[in-house]
């Protein structure tokens, strides 16, 4: 169940990481993003909360999931959308990124949601410019709107994550997905399993608030909720494992396996999806599947996220 609480009063005209939030933070957002979500639903997908704004997504890194909705949700909310990409900007000439922010702040810009391949680059620049910042993706550090969507859509399929056993499969090492989940879930009341090979874990596990498990088959019959990551070949130096049939054999998410989960058990993905890797296509297309709902759920979150960071930001120029 999402609690209500009318009377909360957001403070954050950054959005930086699920580590910081408390629950009742948490639950806030959920509470916001379900009152945007009737907008899919309406033949007229506007509201005129940040008419005068301008929102910059600013990706140095590839993006297909996010970008877009993140300019979906500032569309819908009346918001002006610029697309800022590093190929195509004066990066390519040296030019940092805080003056490349700066500069565009100088144009008036007011929220910029910003993926980088640097862990903490969305913290310096909320720390070097005035407007709303929000993470879309920092190195291996978080990802926080994709780990409010996972949450978010557990609750509306569960009701809450109170319980909850939840495995996280894969790559965890080069996972900022990983690491959002984490806090979140665990904050939120589930138990959280990291399972993969060894050389896919992160450095400090034992540091986390999770349990790891080195074998899939050990814990798969338990889990009510499976969330199973990319493999993130473009961030990795050499070869985790012998092969990519080895890590399937062991690792993957196959129909076998699949059918011997628990008959409610949530399958995840946060995308994209290497099929036949992660997980056999019968699975990800599957009964237990929910990733395109976590995707249509990402728009609602983000539509929230936007809006609460915004009005932080005004409340702060009120003072
Ligand atoms: N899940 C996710 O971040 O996908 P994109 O890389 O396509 O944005």
């Amino acid at each position: 169940m999402i609690r209500r609480n009318t009377k909360f009063n957001w403070k954050r005209k950054h959005l930086l990481s699920l580590r910081d939030l408390s629950r009742q933070e948490l639950e806030h957002i959920f509470e916001t993003a379900k009152g945007f979500e009737q907008f899919s639903t309406r033949s007229i997908k506007k509201a005129p909360t940040l008419r005068g704004k301008v929102m910059v997504n600013m990706f140095f890194e590839d993006s297909t999931r996010t970008r877009i909705s993140f300019s979906l949700a500032a569309s819908r909310l009346s918001a002006d959308i610029v697309d800022f990409t590093k190929k195509s900007s004066s990066v390519s000439k040296g030019e940092t990124l805080i003056d490349t922010a700066r500069n565009l702040e100088a144009m008036g810009i007011d929220i910029v949601v910003i993926r980088h391949n640097a862990g903490g680059a969305a913290k310096l620049l909320s720390r070097s410019i005035n407007a709303c910042v929000v993470n879309a993706g920092d190195g291996f550090n978080e990802h926080p709107t994709q780990g409010l969507l996972d949450v978010y859509t557990i609750v509306k399929e569960k009701g809450s994550l109170e319980g909850l056993k939840i495995g996280i499969v894969g790559d965890i090492a080069h996972s900022r997905v990983a690491r959002s989940n984490i806090w979140a879930m665990t904050k939120l009341g589930a138990e959280v399993t990291l399972v993969g090979p060894p050389t896919l874990m992160p450095a400090k596990v034992d540091q986390l608030p999770v349990n790891v498990s080195y074998n899939l088959d050990d814990v798969i019959e338990n889990l009510d909720v499976i969330n199973m990551l990319r493999i993130q070949f473009e961030r990795m130096g050499g070869n985790p494992f012998p092969s990519v049939r080895e890590y399937s054999h062991f690792f993957g998410l196959t129909v076998e396996r699949a059918q011997r989960a628990k008959p409610g058990m949530l399958v995840m993905h946060p995308g994209p999806i290497n099929r036949g890797l992660e997980m056999e296509s019968e699975v990800a297309d599957g009964e237990k599947s929910v990733i395109l709902k976590q995707v249509a759920n990402g728009l609602a979150i983000r539509m929230a996220v936007l809006f609460l960071v915004n009005q932080a930001a005004m409340q702060e120029g009120k003072k």
